[in-house]
C-alpha cells in the first residue's frame, strides 16, 4: 500500500485556470520522489493541495489507505505532512529557534520557551546534519540557512512526509550537496521526501522515482535508474530538447560599460566589492564566475543603482552613473534582470501587461498626450506572452497568479524588450524550465550578436561557460582572473580561481581583457 496517494485531483482556480486535471500519483514510504514539469505545469498547485493550502475542486487524497480531508496546513501537520515553499515564510525579526518552535505549544500563541526552543533546535539540527545558529535572527542568516530552518521547523512539528518545492533554486552547488546529505539522513530516519526541481541532474542524483507533469496533467512516474536526462526532458516538454545555443563568432565593438576601481562596503564597513575594474563591450557577453557570496550580488546592485559605492566609478558610454539611483540608471539604458525577482522584480497585484511596461508607460505607444493607451498596453502584453511562452489565461491576469517560473519570464521579457545599451542579467534562468532556459540562452546570444553589451552573473558555471565571450572570476570581493572563453578554459581551471587557490597578475588579466 502506498503511503500517500492522490486520486484524480482536479483544481480549478477562481479565475478559471485548470491547474490540475485528473492528477493521480502515489508516494511510497521512505522514498525520495522527484516531481518535474515545465513552468506552470501544476506542480506547486498539487503540493499545496497535499499541504492543505488549496482545496481540490475534485478528487481524493488517501493516506495509508484512508481517505483524508486536508483543508488547512494545520491538518496537514497533524497528519505528518510538512512543506517548505518556493518562497520562504519565516518571521524575519525572530531568532532561528523561535521560528522553529513558533506556534508549536497549543494555547500558548506567540509565547515561546526560549531555552527549550534552543535546546530542541540543537538536538534536531544534529540528528539530521542541518546546521543552523539557534540564536541568530532570521533576517541576518543566509538563504541556505533559512531553508534549513524551514526544514527543521517542519520536522519539529512531526513531519513524516516532507515536501520541498524547488529547494535548490536558491542554493549554491555546495549548499545543494549539503541539502542532499541531509535528505539522505531523513531517509535513514524512515522519512519520505517529495522534491520539486528544474535541474534534471539533481533528479538523477538524488531521487528514487520521478513523476512528470505536463500542462496540468500527470504524464507518468518512472524509476530514476531506468531513465536519463534527455528521456525526462522529452516526457516534460513533449519534444526533443537539445540545450545547445547557436553562437556565431562576432567582432566586439567599443566599450559600453567601464568599471573603475569600484569599492563597496557592507553595513559593517567591510569592503565586499574591492577595487574592481573591467569593461563590457558592444556585442559581448562578459560572464562573472564565482562562488555565490563573493561580491557578485553587491557589484550588480551597485551597477543597477540600488547601492552607492564607497569609491570608484561606473561609466556607461563614458557618462558616470554610479550613485544615481535605479531610475536614472535605467534612463541611461541599463536594464537589470534582478536575482531576487520577488522583491525587486514585479508588482504582484498588477497585470502581466502592466508589469511589462512599468518602466516605459509614459512613452509612445503606451501613452500619448498624457493619456494611457490601454489597447496598446494590452496588445504589447499579448505579444510578449506569446513570444516568451508565458503560461497564463491572458495578459490581464495579475502577475501574482503566475507560477514561479512564469513570473521570471515576465521580468526577462520586460528587460529584453526595453532596447538597452547594457543588459545586466543576474541568474536569468533561475527557476525556469529547460525549454525556457533554451529560449533565454538563445535570446541572450542573439542580442549580443546584434550588438548589445551583456553582463551575465550566474551561480551555474556551465551557463557562464556556454554563453560568455569572456569570463571574469570574483573571489572575496576582488577580480582574480579574466579569460577569453576558449576551449582550454575548463570548469576545473575556473574552479581553482573561484576557490581562491590562485590569482592572475595584473598583466595577465590585461592580456585577456
Ligand atoms: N492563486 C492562483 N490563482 C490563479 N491561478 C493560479 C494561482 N496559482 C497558480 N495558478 C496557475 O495555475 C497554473 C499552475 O501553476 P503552478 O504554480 O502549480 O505551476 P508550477 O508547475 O509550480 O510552475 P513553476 O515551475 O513555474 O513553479 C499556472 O497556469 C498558474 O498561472
Ligand atoms: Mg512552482
Amino acid at each position: 500500500m502506498p503511503l500517500l496517494e492522490a486520486r484524480q485531483i482536479v483544481k480549478v482556480y477562481p479565475n478559471g485556470v485548470r491547474a490540475n486535471q485528473d492528477v493521480s500519483f502515489a508516494i511510497e514510504q521512505g522514498e525520495i520522489h522527484a516531481i518535474v514539469g515545465e513552468n506552470g505545469a501544476g506542480k506547486s498547485t498539487l503540493m499545496k493541495i497535499l499541504y492543505g493550502l488549496e482545496t481540490p475542486t475534485a478528487g481524493q487524497i488517501v493516506l495509508r489507505g484512508q481517505p483524508v480531508h486536508i483543508d488547512t496546513p494545520h491538518r496537514a501537520i497533524d497528519l505528518g505532512i510538512g512543506m517548505v515553499h518556493q518562497n520562504f515564510m519565516l518571521v524575519d525579526s525572530f531568532t532561528v529557534a523561535e521560528n522553529i518552535a513558533l506556534g508549536r505549544e497549543p494555547g500558548n500563541g506567540l509565547v515561546v520557551n526560549r531555552a527549550q526552543a534552543i535546546a530542541d533546535t540543537r538536538r534536531l539540527s544534529e540528528t539530521y546534519g542541518l546546521h543552523v545558529e539557534p540564536t541568530a535572527r532570521v533576517e541576518t542568516v543566509p538563504v541556505g540557512m533559512r531553508q534549513r530552518v524551514e526544514i527543521l521547523k517542519a520536522l519539529y512539528r512531526g513531519a513524516e512526509i516532507l515536501i520541498l518545492d524547488e529547494p535548490t533554486a536558491v542554493l549554491t552547488p555546495r549548499e545543494t550537496n549539503d541539502l542532499f546529505a541531509a535528505i539522505r539522513n531523513l531517509i535513514k530516519e524512515r522519512k519520505t521526501v517529495i522534491f520539486i526541481t528544474h535541474k534534471l541532474r539533481e533528479v538523477i542524483e538524488i531521487s528514487d522515482r520521478v513523476s512528470v507533469m505536463r500542462d496540468s496533467r500527470m504524464i507518468g512516474t518512472v524509476t530514476t535508474r531506468d531513465t536519463t536526462i534527455p528521456g525526462l526532458a522529452r516526457m516534460m516538454v513533449g519534444r526533443e530538447v537539445f540545450m545547445v545555443v547557436d553562437k556565431p563568432p562576432v567582432q566586439r565593438g567599443k566599450s559600453v560599460l567601464a568599471v573603475r576601481n569600484l569599492t563597496c562596503a557592507n553595513e559593517a564597513g567591510r569592503a565586499v566589492v574591492n577595487h574592481v575594474s573591467f569593461n563590457v563591450h558592444e556585442a559581448e557577453i562578459l560572464g562573472i564566475a564565482g562562488v555565490e557570496g563573493n561580491g557578485q550580488t553587491e557589484l550588480v546592485e551597485t551597477l543597477a543603482g540600488l547601492r552607492a559605492p564607497t569609491a570608484g566609478q561606473v561609466l556607461v558610454d563614458e557618462q558616470p552613473i554610479h550613485g544615481l539611483g535605479p531610475r536614472k540608471v535605467r534612463e541611461a539604458r541599463v536594464t537589470h534582470i534582478p536575482e531576487d525577482r520577488l522583491t525587486n522584480g514585479v508588482a504582484r497585484e498588477s497585470s502581466i501587461a502592466d508589469n511589462l511596461i512599468v518602466d516605459r508607460y509614459y512613452r509612445a505607444p503606451f501613452a500619448s498626450g498624457g493619456l494611457l493607451n490601454p489597447a496598446a498596453i494590452l496588445q504589447n502584453g499579448r505579444n510578449m506572452v506569446q513570444e516568451f511562452g508565458i503560461v497564463t489565461r491572458d495578459a490581464e491576469q495579475p502577475v501574482g497568479s503566475l507560477s514561479g517560473g512564469n513570473m521570471q519570464k515576465v521580468i526577462v521579457a520586460r528587460e529584453f524588450s526595453s532596447s538597452p545599451r547594457l543588459l545586466i542579467a543576474a541568474q536569468p534562468t533561475r527557476g525556469v524550465d529547460i525549454g525556457a532556459i533554451e529560449f533565454i540562452h538563445q535570446q541572450l546570444v542573439n542580442r549580443r550578436t546584434a550588438g548589445l553589451a551583456i553582463l551575465l552573473v550566474s551561480a551555474d558555471l556551465q551557463e557562464v561557460m556556454k554563453l560568455s565571450d569572456r569570463i571574469m572570476v570574483m573571489y572575496n570581493g576582488e577580480v582574480v582572473a579574466m579569460f577569453r572563453n576558449t576551449p582550454d578554459v575548463t570548469e576545473e581551471k575556473l574552479g581553482l580561481y573561484m576557490l581562491g587557490g590562485t590569482r592572475q597578475t595584473a598583466a595577465e588579466m590585461e592580456a585577456q581583457s
